[in-house]
Formats: structure tokens, sequence, C-alpha cells
């Protein structure tokens, strides 16, 4: 064979690779509604970055008829690129191949990456779009599959780990996704079950859809597996570009800075009246947050999923923030199991990877109720508290108005380890609330008093609120550091972000804590 034609050969092979299942499948794809994964791939990365692996890798397996069917790549399209000029690693599964689904040879290049990944300190980033296990292999893709899970879970707290779900991706491939950091499903086209419709209806008799049982917007917002729902695959990868640069690379680097023109002491008046002075009036976190944080800019994480608190990144003088509140306009703020369930995995994402906490308290306590209980509040409550001890990353509070009870302790108290610990004019840190503590205090002076008996539990309201529905008292204690204007928020926030830039923190040796799952 003469050069000429050696080269001629390479060329062959990869344009052979590069149309996956062939045309007549890419026209299906397409007319699905969907993307190619090498489509995918050019979306995702900035343009031309991508640098492909294992592109010639083909499958092992002869039964079925398979030694006859032997696609260039095996259905995922493996490698790296840059998102914002940093490195990733992508996989992107090919519905065109075998409907996406999972061989020996496949899983091994998605193996590939994640061991490069792991040792360059380097995020990964999958693209689901599959029929789950090549059926034809049976046992070694289930092997397959146990092979991806171990390496999601050593590479989970070590470098950022995203999914986007743009397909099928059920069974037990699903535990792949969970594992990692983030999951962004796309509507209409992507759906996530352990068990879908067809078994449920023989096994329960229940009638759902794919769409009702793992869609983008069921799972963005009733179970809590999806962070984001996106109404496109372009939004969908646009907002995996736009959540990497919160990120660091790894766990021992810190999250990128973007430097910004809005001044770091901006004082905004808005905020003296953002959080109203009646202690049941409602208002919308997110506006105080917005205000606070660099060009008002909040890129929020699960917005749909237990919107009575509020997680997201942001940025306070350039430097990346999570940012935790509880939210007074959805059941007044309380903690129940999806909201501690929501923050607390929160939480120990951004101490993984080296992103300071700043936490808004507005919370009356924890939801009551048997649904609560019987639903184990204890244990998932527990985990919200466990993460907040547990973080060693910078932690600034501001307790805007209520910090009751249990709750209180929860949202990143002093106690606990809070750095830096604020409270507006308005807050009210208690036991619990003026109303509930004169009911138990003075019970029976109210029945006995009779007639007169209203009068009196006014008067013991407004004694008690006078008295403790303040944060002079816990600031009395050094609880709270200091009692601050609203208007100063992002000011003294990012003052005090900056000293604890070089904040050093850590937890006793171990092989690793017991959180109660
Ligand atoms: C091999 C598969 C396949 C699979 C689909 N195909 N799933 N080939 N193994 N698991 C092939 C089809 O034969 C077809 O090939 C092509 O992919 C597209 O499939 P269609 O059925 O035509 O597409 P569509 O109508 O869009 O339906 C997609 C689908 C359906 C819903 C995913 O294909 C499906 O139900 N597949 C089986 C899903 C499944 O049961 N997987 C195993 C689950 S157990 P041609 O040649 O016609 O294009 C599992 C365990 C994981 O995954 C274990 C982890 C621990």
């Amino acid at each position: 064979m003469s050069l000429n034609d050696r080269f001629a050969d390479l060329h062959r092979r990869h344009a052979e690779a590069e149309v996956g299942g062939g045309e007549e499948r890419i026209r299906r794809q397409h007319k699905a509604g969907k993307k190619t994964a090498r489509e995918r791939v050019e979306l995702l990365l900035d343009r031309g970055s991508f640098t492909e692996i294992d592109k010639f890798v083909v499958h092992q397996s002869h039964d079925f008829g398979m030694d006859e069917q032997r696609i260039l790549g095996d259905g995922v399209v493996t490698g790296s690129g840059r998102i914002h000029g940093r490195h990733v690693y992508v996989f992107a599964q090919d519905f065109t191949v075998f409907g996406g689904s999972l061989s020996e040879a496949y899983a091994r290049k998605i193996c590939k990456i994640m061991d490069l990944a792991l040792k360059a300190g380097v995020p990964v980033i999958g693209l689901n779009d599959s029929g789950g296990a090549r059926i034809q292999e049976g046992v070694a893709s289930l092997g397959g599959y146990a092979d991806i899970f171990l390496r999601n879970t050593l590479a989970s707290g070590v470098v950022p780990q995203i999914s986007a779900i743009m397909g099928p991706c059920a069974g037990g491939a699903v535990y792949s996704p969970a594992i990692t950091d983030f999951i962004v499903m796309v509507k209409n086209t992507a759906y996530m079950f352990v068990t879908g419709p067809d078994v449920i209806r023989a096994v329960t008799h229940e009638e759902v859809s794919a769409e009702d049982l793992g869609g983008a917007t069921t799972h963005g917002t009733t179970s809590g597996v999806a962070h984001f729902a996106a109404d496109s695959e372009d939004e969908c990868l646009a907002l995996i570009r736009e959540l990497m640069t919160f990120l660091p690379q790894n766990n021992m680097e810190d999250p990128p800075i973007r430097p910004t023109l809005d001044p770091i002491d901006r004082r905004d008046e808005n905020l003296q009246t953002i959080v109203p002075a009646q202690p049941d009036r409602p208002y919308d976190i997110k506006d105080l947050v917005r205000t606070v944080l660099d060009d008002r800019y909040f890129f929020e994480v699960q917005p749909d999923y237990a919107p009575n608190i509020v997680i997201g990144f942001g940025r306070l003088g350039g430097r990346p923030v999570g940012v935790v509140a509880n939210q007074p306009a959805h059941l007044a703020g309380c903690l129940d199991i999806g909201a501690s369930l929501k923050a607390a995995r929160f939480v120990r994402f951004c101490d993984c990877f080296n992103l300071p906490i700043v936490t808004f308290v507005d919370v009356p306590g924890f939801l009551p109720g048997t649904a609560q209980e019987f639903g184990g509040i204890i244990k998932h409550g527990a985990k919200l508290l466990y993460a907040y001890c547990e973080a060693t990353v910078p932690k600034l509070t501001v307790i805007t108005r209520k910090a009751y009870g249990g709750a209180y302790d929860v949202m990143s108290s002093k106690h606990i380890r809070g750095d830096v610990n604020f409270a507006y004019p308005t807050a009210e840190v208690a036991v619990m609330g003026p109303e509930g503590a004169v009911n138990i205090l003075y019970r029976r002076d109210i029945e006995r008093a009779g007639a007169q008996g209203a009068a009196l539990r006014q008067d013991k309201i407004r004694e008690y609120r006078e008295k403790f529905a303040n944060p002079y008292i816990a600031a009395e204690r050094g609880y709270v550091d200091e009692v601050i204007e609203p208007r100063d928020t992002r000011a003294r926030l990012a003052g005090a972000l900056d000293i604890l830039k070089t904040k050093r923190d850590t937890n006793p040796p171990r092989k690793h804590g017991n959180i109660p799952l």
C-alpha cells in the first residue's frame, strides 16, 4: 500500500466512524427532535477544541449475528476538549448505534476517559442517550456499568462530574448520572426511571406515561433527581457551559475568579426595605440574594424543587460562592424533607470544591405534620445539620429575620463553625415565635383570666416580642458577630470573604464520617 493509500484509508475510517449508525438512523434521530452525539459535543465544547479518543474501537461480541455488525466507535463518542478555555473530558452516547446501548468495549471507552480525568484533575461531562445494557452482550454489559459506577464514586469530590440526560436513561443505568454532581435533563425528549411504564402497569396496575414518570419536569419538581430542566438540547448544553464557570477543575483548586466592574462596596438602599417590618409578611429572598451578588447575577440550582429553600451560585468580588437561603415566599421558609435534602447535597458539593457558602436565614422552624415525621424528617434534617457541621470552606451567614429553634442551629450558626455571622436589626433569634412561646408559658394564666384571657395573651406576646424577638440577645453572647444594616450586606460579605480566602480548617482524621443517610 502506498503512503497515499494509507492516508486515504485513515480518512475513510474517520468518515465511517463519524456517521455512526448511518444516515438513515441520523435522520430518525433528528426527526425525534434530538441531535447526534457529535453535534452535541460540538455545541458543548469551545469551537474546534474536541480531541477524540478510541474512535475506532469496536465491540467484541459474536452472538446474535453481532460479528456482522461492527460500527467504529461502538456507540459512544469519547475524548477531551475545552469549555471557556479549560479542559474537560466528555463522553456522548450515540443513539444511532444499537440505540446507544452499552457494551463491554463501550464501557471501557468511558472508563478510560474517567481514569484520565481523575489523574489529570479534569471535570467529566457525560451526555446520556441510551437504551441501556446491550442486550446481545448480557452480563458483560452489566459488568461495564459497574466499572463506570465505581469510577463515578471514586471521582466524587475529586473532579466535578456533570450529566446531561438527552434521551432514554433507564434501569440500573440511571445510577451513573445519579452519583454525579449535577443532572441536566431536556424537556420532552429525556426520561429517567428505574422501572418503566410497562413494568409499573404489570406490577402495580398504575397507568403513567414515560414523560410523567421520569421526564425533566417530574425530576425537576417532584423527585428532585434533576438539578435543571432545559427547554431544548441547545439550552441544556449552554447551561452546562455556564455551570462550569463557577467550578474549579478539581478539589485541589479554587474556583475561577471572574473580575467584575460591580463595586465591592456598592451600598444598595433597596435592601433596607426588602425584609418587611411585619414578621409574618412574605418576601422573595431571591430579590435580596440578587441585589447582593456581583452584577445581580444568581445562577439558581433546582429552582422548582423544594422552593422553600433556594440554592445556587453567584460571585462576590469576582469569587464564586454557593448560596443557600430560606425562602419566606414558600411555606414561610420552613425546613422540610425536600429542603433539607436539597440544601445538604449542595452544601457538601460546595465543601468538596472549595466554594465558600453564604447562607441567608429566615426560618420559622421545621415543617410540622405526620407526613414529615413518618417520612423521616429527623434523619433528613440531620443531613443538613451534618453537612454544615463538617464543611470547612468559608461559611458566611446573614440572619435576615426568623432564626427559630433547631433550625437556627442548623442554618450555618456560629456554633457549627460559621466563620462570620451577621444579623439584620429585623432578626429574631429565639427558641420559637412569640405566639408559640406565650401559648406554652402562660397557658394556665390565660385560662384562669377567663374573658380577659385574650387581652392577657396579647400583652404577653408583646412582652415576649420586645424581649426576645430581636438579634441583640444572640449578639450579647457573640452568637451573632455583628448587627448590620441591610444596605451594607454586599460590602460586609465581600470583606469577610476576602479575609477568609486563606482559611484553613480540617476535620479529625478518619476513614469517613457516617452521615445519617
Ligand atoms: C441492543 C438496542 C437496545 C439495547 C435499543 N436497541 N435498545 N440494542 N440493546 N438495550 C436498538 C434497537 O434494536 C434499534 O436497532 C435501535 O436500538 C433503536 O431502538 P428503537 O426501539 O427503534 O428506538 P425507540 O423506538 O426510540 O425506543 C428506544 C427504547 C427501546 C425505548 C430505548 O429501544 C427500548 O425499550 N430498548 C430496550 C431497553 C431495555 O430494556 N434495555 C435494557 C434495560 S436493563 P435498529 O437496528 O433497529 O436501529 C439495563 C440494565 C442496566 O439497562 C444495568 C446497570 C446495572
